[in-house]
């Protein structure tokens, strides 16, 4: 841990210190990767454990598209600024975050005993709203299962997403919001860490 005033959160942590430096403070956000592949298994897994966060009615908004042909890597990195781009290209794989616009039609899979709650989003702006909130909230919970299964995410806003779902979502409502790179870290992986607000400035009371 390099935080230092973050030293007293391991006691009071009750994962224990070597699982709190794997997912929060000796992660970090990789900006190269080694060329060692990550397997389906692993893959599999990072969406088992990710499924398993809270969304909001257990909505489930978000969809991943693993990018594993070279075509679709090319398509997705050439809507990209410069050196996004070449971090899109180096990551062994490739994850395009969407939500599912329709995300409300799984109702009945996912809020099995209301599924009449289904009506609450017919509106297409509310739905929309709901459904990127939790979506991004399942990024957050995509990230740190990349971290429990040992491997460094990359996440990357810099995309042109009107682009990327013309490559890729063209047959279905699906939006794409975030891409993350994923892998073990390359060489020279990690820029200086940035400064996290103080709990005094972030949290307080009342
Ligand atoms: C939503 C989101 C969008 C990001 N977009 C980019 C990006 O487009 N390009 C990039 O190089 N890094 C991007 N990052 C990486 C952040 O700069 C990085 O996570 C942050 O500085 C913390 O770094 P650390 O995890 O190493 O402490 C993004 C991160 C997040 C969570």
């Amino acid at each position: 841990m390099s935080i230092q005033s973050e030293t007293a959160i391991y006691d009071s942590l009750a994962i224990g210190q070597a699982a709190a430096d794997q997912q929060f403070f000796d992660a970090r956000s990789a900006n190269s990767f080694s060329d060692e592949p990550v397997a389906d298994d692993v893959l599999d897994a990072i969406y088992g454990a990710m499924k398993m966060g809270p969304t909001m009615m257990n909505n489930q908004p978000l969809r991943i598209t693993w990018i594993k042909s070279p075509e679709a890597r090319q398509a997705i990195a050439g809507t990209m600024p410069g050196s996004n781009a070449s971090k899109a290209l180096s990551a062994p794989a490739l994850a395009v975050l969407s939500f599912d616009t329709d995300w409300h039609e799984e109702f009945e899979n996912f809020f099995p005993h209301a599924p009449e709650r289904k009506d609450m989003f017919q509106d297409v702006e509310v739905r929309t709203t709901v459904g990127n909130n939790n979506a991004w909230l399942q990024a957050g919970y995509f990230i740190m299962a990349v971290r429990a299964a040992g491997l460094a995410a990359g996440p990357m806003g810099g995309f042109d997403s009107k682009a990327v779902d013309a490559a890729i979502n063209a047959d279905n409502n699906h939006r794409s919001f975030l891409v993350v790179n994923v892998g073990k870290p390359g060489e020279n992986p990690w820029f200086d860490r940035l400064p996290r607000h103080d709990a005094e400035l972030a949290t307080r009371s009342v």
